[in-house]
């Protein structure tokens, strides 16, 4: 039973891994590890510090982070247009019907603040959801990977864009496919950043030759 959770444990962290790795194709290139090496060293350390400690008193906020960290990439790329609040001009990214169940917020600006008190002004937000998301992957049992970081912080955040960039609970499987496309992610890449193996996805899976990997993992699967 033990080597049973164990493969399946694997099998959901290499998911995630390959999730952010799509992620990273949403923002574009120019990214590279260790972008705050020498402007602020101890911007890692502190993301992850801060993080820890908010997953201590809620462990259920690695998996807001996670999904924080999507919904800002598929809208505007992965610039932290979904931290904005509204303006006059309208309704903010977190005002859309898609966002309003989103959480985590306050610990992105914990770790924010945190940061600006060693280097003002130089880790974006982009970054810091990023790292924020791996950070909770790696501390509730996943593994660690070197996010690149040096992404720019957007300046437009509009409710209005939320409809035509995220998917939809009620998608079919063609519409998801079109969405994920639409961000220059593959079929494959749908799998795996959705991240759940079922039945309703089956037909995807089979065109995708996933089968016999979704038939060993409903086996190993308790909650099939
Ligand atoms: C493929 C299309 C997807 C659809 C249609 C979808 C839809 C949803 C919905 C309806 C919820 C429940 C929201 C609520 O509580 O009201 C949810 C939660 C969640 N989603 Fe997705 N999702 C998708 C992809 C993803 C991806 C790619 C990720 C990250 C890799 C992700 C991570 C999460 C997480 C972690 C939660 C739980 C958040 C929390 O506990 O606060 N989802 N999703």
């Amino acid at each position: 039973m033990a080597v049973q959770k164990r493969v399946v444990s694997i099998f959901l962290i290499q998911l995630v891994l390959l999730a952010v790795s799509g992620f990273n194709r949403v923002n574009g290139a120019g990214l590279r590890t260790g972008y705050y090496d020498e402007s602020c060293p101890d911007a890692e350390t502190i993301a992850l510090k801060t993080i820890r400690k908010a997953i201590s008193k809620d462990v259920t906020l690695a998996a807001a982070l996670l999904r924080l960290h999507f919904h800002d990439c598929f809208v505007r790329g992965c610039e932290a247009s979904v931290l904005l609040n509204a303006t006059k001009e309208g309704g903010a990214e977190k005002d859309g019907f898609l966002n309003l169940s989103l959480r985590g917020f306050d610990v992105i600006d914990d770790v924010k603040s945190a940061i600006e008190k060693s280097c003002p002004g130089v880790v974006s937000c982009a970054d810091i959801l990023a790292l924020a998301a791996r950070d909770a992957v790696q501390l509730t049992g996943g593994l660690f990977w070197k996010v690149e970081t040096g992404r720019r912080d957007g300046r437009i955040s509009l409710s209005k864009e939320i409809d035509a960039n995220l998917p939809f609970s009620n998608f079919n499987i063609t519409q998801l496919k079109q969405n994920f496309a639409s961000k220059g992610l593959t079929k494959k890449d749908l799998v795996v950043l959705s991240g759940k193996i079922s039945y309703d996805n089956l037909p995807l899976l089979q065109e995708l030759k996933y089968v016999k990997r979704l038939q060993i993992f409903n086996m190993l699967n308790p909650l099939k």
